[in-house]
């Protein structure tokens, strides 16, 4: 049975995990039927923006039901980067909507999008050392990218959950909005960004990435330039600066 969905409308691709009595914890089954989906909203041009979103909570983390038994071939097996890794690379902007609890592995996954947004009773985590493994599924890579080693090393080494107001002030969320507005909020700024020039929000989220693995700013600033010039060959763009000149709004052929 299909425990993950996908909806997609007017460029905007929802993606729900539908496990309510576990607290939407993912397994296997889950990561895969996600995997495919993730191909999907891969190989769909018509999709401006995901958003990453599940009723009431967002995810508990991995099943440690499932888990629990594993040993090391089995935890490699259960291990979640490569689907999480494929979310990181698809080439729109993502946004991770949370509402309740993002622990574990459901950190993790939020850590994969672009943006994330909290509903103001959201509690955001890795509880992992409490049962004797730590975040597997590239929480000690993104999160001390995204907050800084010694914030993420606090919270990795403690596995204590914190609030969203707490998570706005240290930056692992983009904003905090009343928990029955986190779906709407996310969807409002999805649609903001998929009205923007395709080709360019597209390469944009390309350039910003290899510019935070570049150590070298100026080969940075290089490789900016050189896509920055590409963007002159494109309609959007004759489109756009056109529309400005004559003072109406551009119609974006994301080509
Ligand atoms: N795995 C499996 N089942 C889970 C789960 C999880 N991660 N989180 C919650 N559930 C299940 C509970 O077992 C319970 O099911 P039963 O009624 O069948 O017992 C149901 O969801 C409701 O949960 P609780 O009764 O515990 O709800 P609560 O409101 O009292 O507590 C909670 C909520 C604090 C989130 C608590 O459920 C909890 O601590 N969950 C585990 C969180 C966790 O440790 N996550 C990390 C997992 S490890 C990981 O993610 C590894 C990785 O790096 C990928």
């Amino acid at each position: 049975m299909a425990q993950v969905t996908l909806k997609a409308a007017e460029g905007i691709a929802v993606l729900s995990v539908d496990r309510p009595e576990a607290l939407n914890a993912l397994n296997r089954e889950i990561v895969d039927q996600m995997d495919e989906l993730i191909d999907q909203v891969a190989a769909d041009d018509s999709v401006r923006c995901l958003v990453i979103h599940s009723d009431k909570n967002f995810a508990a983390g991995a099943d440690i039901k499932a888990m629990a038994e594993c040993d090391e071939e089995g935890a490699k097996v259960f291990a979640f980067s490569p689907t999480y890794n494929k979310i990181t690379k698809l080439s729109v902007p993502t946004i991770a909507a949370i509402e309740g609890y993002a622990l574990g592995g459901g950190m993790e996954l939020a850590l994969t999008a672009d943006i994330r947004i909290a509903g103001k009773s959201a509690k955001m985590g890795f509880p992992e050392v409490t049962l004797g493994i730590f975040p597997g599924a590239g929480g000690t890579i993104r999160a001390p990218k995204l907050i800084g080693p010694a914030l993420a090393k606090e919270m990795i080494f403690t596995g204590d959950a914190i609030k969203a107001d707490r998570a706005l002030a240290i930056g692992l969320v983009n904003r905090v909005v009343e928990d029955d507005q986190v779906l709407e909020e996310a969807m409002k700024l999805a649609k903001r960004i998929a009205k923007r020039g395709p080709v360019a929000v597209r390469m944009v989220k390309d350039v910003i990435n290899r510019g935070l693995e570049e150590p070298d700013v100026i080969k940075g600033t290089e490789i900016e330039a050189e896509q920055w010039a590409k963007l002159f060959n494109t309609y959007d763009q004759k489109e756009g600066m056109k529309a400005f000149m004559e003072k109406r709004k551009p119609t974006f052929q994301n080509r």
